[in-house]
């Protein structure tokens, strides 16, 4: 048996009306990987929270090396070996990587001063291992939300924890930077280091980890060696029932092209010599579901991006329902008729002060506005349709968007699009945090709003998901399209092939 080195016992946690933990044992293993599965809201992250003093237990209590411990804060758990990474990034935008990943524990020189040049050469060291060249000094807004994601592991590992707890960790990552993770995660564990993972990707976390627990609705439901377990069990427990992620509605009722994207180019927001996106023409038809597949840095977010105005084309041109769309602003495309769910819903989808009825209705206000008042009781049952719709997990439209667990948030994202009425919907990364029972409802959903005439376009890093509900799939590679298949005949490896990442499939 190995050795527990961090123990949760009879754990509870109650959020005003919430009871988010009902009574967890739970049991950290030293120089193991322990999955933590669960849906949506279940809990997962109030745990890890408490584990690293985030949060402390309503009630309950916890064990270091067999010891009873309390920690009123992060740092008093960081002090005791216990580091985590954030599911939600917890970055200042503003400041560089390296004082990023010292702040609040600066490395003091001699004569009392800052060394910052230490400072740079172990965030060097950092990047070095995770296989990034990010410079120390870039300012982390500068970075993509992959490589924001790896800062924040780095700045993990740069406490030399003996326990890790990593909640979603490559939410944003690539495959090959899931890869040089994992190992990071394996040279930990060969020395000791006892991790908790969490991923909505199960197919990775069964990848990394020995030992799999399952939580649902704020009580442990499972456990199992991971030699022992599957996919199925893992769902099954997760959430009581099979699970299926669609397939295409029919293509009879293909109708005008919806979308015309001609020729785009779209310079790199981090290095405007360089192209993102180089020359791609895409069609999609009303009624048709079409998904972009590729590795990070393909292009795929910026040509979105540039679709729906956030970015400017350098070259090309877009067609919504025949009209050229240069010129008109985010807010008129929307008007016109078209929807975007962003890859970043932290930094573009919600608006954290607002509450989740509010951030639903606020991109389709305009429709409430009857001579410049607002009908409230309409505006109340749209809500209430797209809470349903979209099955957010909330205490009502009033909970404030911070109270909803990291997958429900994004599904209030998907809501609040859907409430403007648009004819092509774009997706980037639609189910990126979002567990398995949500995502088949969200690809669910998706495939009934093509087969009432909408056109779809979704970008996605899991080929599965490509291949569930998409008639057509186009693999884009360093900014331009490297293939097109009929997703009814083609195979995960090709799709794989030709985005250049067969080596590294997982
Ligand atoms: N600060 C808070 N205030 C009120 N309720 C909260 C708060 N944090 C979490 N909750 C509630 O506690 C429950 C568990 O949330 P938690 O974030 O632990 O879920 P999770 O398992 O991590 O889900 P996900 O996979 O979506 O990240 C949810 O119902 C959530 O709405
Ligand atoms: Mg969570």
């Amino acid at each position: 048996m190995s050795e527990v080195v961090l123990r949760a016992l009879n754990v509870t946690k109650r959020y005003g009306g919430t009871q988010a933990l009902k009574g967890v044992d739970f049991e950290v293993l030293k120089g193991r990987v322990t999955a933590l599965f669960g849906e949506n809201g279940a809990g997962k992250s109030t745990l890890m929270k408490i584990l690293s003093g985030i949060e402390q237990p309503t009630s309950g209590s916890l064990e270091l090396y067999g010891e009873p411990v309390e920690f009123a804060n992060t740092v008093e758990a960081r002090d005791r070996g216990i580091s985590i990474i954030h599911q939600e990034l917890s970055l200042s935008p503003n400041l560089s990587v390296r004082d990023n990943i010292f702040m609040g524990r600066e490395i003091i020189g001699k004569g009392g001063m800052v060394d910052y040049a230490e400072e740079r050469r172990q965030t060097q060291e950092l990047m070095e291992r995770l296989e990034e060249p990010i410079d120390p000094d870039t300012k982390v807004a500068d970075l993509r939300l992959g490589q924001q994601q790896i800062v924040e592991i780095a700045r993990a590992l740069s406490v030399n924890a003996r326990i890790l707890i990593m909640d979603e960790p490559t939410s944003a990552l690539s495959a090959s930077e899931v890869e040089v993770l994992f190992k990071v995660i394996r040279d930990l564990t060969a020395s000791g280091v006892s991790i908790v993972y969490i991923s909505h990707h199960l197919e990775e976390a069964i990848e990394i980890s020995d030992h799999a627990v399952v939580l649902r609705d704020g009580l442990i439901v499972a456990q199992a060696e991971i030699a022992d377990v599957d996919l199925d069990w893992i769902v099954g427990n997760m959430v009581g029932r099979g699970f299926d992620l669609g397939s295409p509605p029919s293509r009879e009722n293909f109708g005008e092209v919806a979308l015309r994207i001609e020729q785009a180019m779209v310079a790199d927001p981090s290095n405007p010599e360089r192209l993102a996106v180089n020359g791609v023409s895409i069609d999609v038809r009303e009624g048709e579901i079409v998904c972009i597949y590729g590795l990070m840095g393909a292009g795929r977010t910026e040509l979105l991006e540039a679709v729906a105005g956030r970015v400017p084309l350098a070259g090309g041109r877009v067609l919504l329902l025949g009209r050229d769309v240069a010129g008109l602003s985010i807010a008129e495309r929307i008007q016109v008729g078209l929807g975007l769910v962003p890859e970043d819903r932290q930094r573009d989808g919600l608006v954290q002060t607002m509450s989740v009825g509010g951030n639903l209705s606020l991109a389709s206000l305009m429709k409430f506005l009857k001579g410049l008042v607002l009908s409230r009781p309409e505006e109340k049952d749209l809500v209430q349709q797209m809470i349903r719709n979209v099955r957010v997990k909330t205490a009502g439209p009033g909970a404030a968007i911070g109270s909803l667990s990291g997958g429900n948030q994004q599904k209030v994202v998907i809501g609040k699009m859907l409430a403007t009425n648009p004819k092509v919907i774009l997706l980037d990364e639609p189910s990126r945090g979002i567990d398995i029972g949500a995502k088949s409802e969200v690809f669910g959903l998706l495939s009934e709003l093509a087969e009432k005439g909408l056109a779809v376009i979704y970008s996605t890093s899991e080929v599965g998901e490509c291949l569930s509900i998409a008639h057509r799939v186009i693999v884009m590679s360093k900014g331009r399209i490297s293939a097109e298949f009929d997703a009814a005949t083609t195979t995960k490896e090709q799709i794989m092939a030709a985005s250049g990442e067969a080596a590294v499939a997982i």
